[in-house]
């Protein structure tokens, strides 16, 4: 008789375990895909359906049905050995002490104590209040049992004894996550009267519980969830894909809700494919899982968590991630659940009018400002290039710096300057070595434009700090900036600045003509979108680099003009003109030495 292991691999096929998995496409007798234990741009993973094994050329990885479970989903034998007899249909000999560990024990626990209060929710006479308040809430009986949801009983150690009654020790209990300890020592039932959801990981085992409490008094919040446990890390789990994942794959997206009880009226209206977050923002291992399943997802977040910055970051991860990312417009604070018990059918109508996050993001930005008014646009360029600075496709980002043009009625160019700059200030954050970019924030590009740059950043600077032109006018002759229209700036900050004695951007602008006013404008967002402090160090330090940077270039195009001139004079031989150019050269000469 084969060996358990043996059994489950003959009934299993290593083709379709993986495909949950990983998108396999076809290779002669066998088949290949992306490595899913390496990062890869061609495909070196191969499954043989003959052998039933999988190997990877790239990294090395390989081996049979047990090394693959064990390695994507992180576990180990006994824990793979019960997911994969599941999958095969195979009952385990429960003598094998191969297949208990520690985290499958606390498996049995969760999903035995999860049977015991979906019972209790289903059949105790006592709580036909708790039942009556499902039905009001719309909860059909059906999703009542495919979610196992239950009720714990307003006691404080009804849970416990039940599971030491089942064999558990008050231990395994506590590591669990059922219980929690009193100040005197004592256990007690952490989820005491409260409505229950199991959480179930990936291959559908009770792991943690999300928890609603049913009577406004009762203390702690709303919703209380498991702790960290051996087998539950919140952060690395997604409410409901184990039931969601195969209709993910079907339709190719995934659609993100917060809450367990979105997910259930989601399930109701025929949205099968919806998942819940669980009040944390989404993450990279939430991620790392979905992407097994899509590349898309809608988020369907109330409008205002949609907005909020440690979401921003969660979407983050997930364009870093390479997913798209589309938001379902949910209007005036409703959650999905509210949407749905009004009308299905609207929900259905929200889902397929799903907007692009970026122009979600615009649409949501630009509502609450005035663009007529000089500091709204400036508002919104700064806040729309922080977030198209951040797109990873080229295409992508100019598409999206097209339409601020357009929303702002401001020159496509000048957005594009100041994109730069941010995309120079996001890598100095990212990496303090900054390879790629100069002491002073930019990014390497052509001399012309650099100086350019350079100019600009010393007026955007300037503008932003005027109580520093003075001292500034000492050190920097205009005739150093090479740029005319910079030049020309720079002369007029001086005096405006020394004849009033203070600056106002709004007085300052009218001494110019037309054709400046885009240029102007554009340095005054590169000073509002700017995050330099005015700590001097920091200040000077930038001041000190920039007019060293433009004095260098100054006097080395004017040192290769005389030079130039010198060959010149040379094959004329004009001895006196000579001599005049020579003395010039080394003027200049030492005053690039000084710099
Ligand atoms: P909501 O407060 O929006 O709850 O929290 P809900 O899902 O709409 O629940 P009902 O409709 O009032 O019953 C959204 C999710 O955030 C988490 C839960 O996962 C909840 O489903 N949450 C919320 C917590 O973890 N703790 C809380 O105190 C509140
Ligand atoms: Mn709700």
């Amino acid at each position: 008789m084969p060996s358990q292991t043996e059994e489950i691999k003959q009934r299993l096929d290593i083709v379709d375990l993986i495909k949950e998995y990983v998108q396999l496409t076809p290779a002669g007798s066998n088949l290949k895909a992306k490595c899913p234990f390496h990062n890869e741009k061609t495909p070196s993973f191969m499954v043989s359906p003959e052998k039933q094994i999988f190997h990877c050329f790239g990294c090395q990885a390989g081996g049979d049905h047990f090394e693959f479970i064990k390695r994507i989903d992180g576990i180990e034998f006994p824990e793979a050995l019960r997911i994969l007899a599941d999958k095969a249909g195979v009952k385990l000999d429960y003598h094998n002490p191969e297949i208990h560990s520690r985290k499958t024990k606390t498996f049995d626990l969760c999903d035995d104590i999860a049977l015991y209060w979906h019972q209790k929710l289903k059949n105790d006479a006592g709580l036909s209040s708790i039942r009556s308040y499902l039905e009001e809430r719309g909860v059909k009986s059906r999703t009542i049992d495919d979610f196992l949801i239950g009720y714990a009983l307003e006691s404080w150690d009804e849970s416990i004894k039940y599971l030491q009654h089942k064999g558990y020790s008050l231990l395994e209990i506590s590591q669990a996550g059922i219980s929690c300890v009193s100040e005197k020592g004592k256990p007690y039932d952490r989820f005491r009267g409260r409505l229950i959801f199991p959480i179930r990981n990936i291959h559908g085992n009770a792991a943690g519980f999300g928890a609603r409490k049913m009577k406004d008094e009762d203390t702690g919040g709303k919703y209380i969830n498991s702790p960290q446990t051996d087998i539950y890390n919140k952060s690395e789990i997604l409410y409901n894909l184990d039931q969601a994942k195969m209709e993910i794959k079907r339709l190719d997206y995934a659609i993100l809700v917060e809450g367990y009880m979105d997910v259930l009226a989601c399930y109701q209206a025929g949205t099968k494919n919806a998942v819940a977050v669980s009040g944390t923002s989404l993450t990279e291992g939430q991620i790392k899982i979905l992407k097994r399943y899509t590349q898309n997802v809608m988020i369907a977040f109330d409008a205002d968590v949609a907005g909020t910055l440690a979401n921003l970051r969660g979407i983050d991860l997930a364009w870093q991630a390479g997913l798209n990312v589309k938001v379902i417009h949910l209007p005036d604070g409703k959650d999905p659940d509210d949407i749905i018990r009004e009308s299905a059918e609207e929900w259905r109508q929200l889902v397929a009018k799903a907007d692009n996050y970026m122009d979600y993001i615009f649409k949501v930005t630009l509502e609450n400002l005035d663009l007529s008014r000089i500091d709204h646009k400036k508002k919104a360029a700064q806040k729309l290039l922080k977030v198209i600075g951040k797109l990873g496709d080229e295409v992508e980002t100019a598409h999206y710096v097209k339409k601020l043009a357009r929303e702002l009625d401001v020159a496509e160019e000048s957005l594009r300057k100041v994109l730069l700059r941010l995309k120079a200030q996001l890598r100095n954050q990212k990496s303090p070595a900054g390879e790629e970019s100069t002491s002073s924030g930019f990014v390497k590009i052509s001399n012309g434009d650099y100086q350019r740059a350079l100019a600009e950043r010393l007026l955007s600077l300037l503008i932003k700090f005027p109580q520093q032109i003075s001292f500034i006018s000492q050190q920097l002759d205009p005739e150093i900036i090479a740029e005319n229209k910079a030049q020309e700036v720079y002369k007029m900050l001086i005096i405006h600045y020394n004849k009033e004695q203070s600056f106002n951007y709004q007085s300052f602008i009218k001494e110019f003509s037309q054709e400046h006013e885009s240029y102007l404008n554009k340095l005054l967002l590169l000073s509002e979108v700017d995050e330099t402090k005015d700590t001097h160090l920091v200040l000077h330090e930038e001041f000190k680099v920039i007019i060293g940077r433009l004095k260098k270039d100054h006097f080395n195009n004017k040192i290769k003009e005389v030079g130039q001139k010198i060959a010149r004079a040379e094959k004329e031989k004009n001895q006196d003109l000579l001599k005049e150019l020579s003395e010039e050269f080394n003027k200049l000469m030492s005053q690039l030495k000084e710099v």
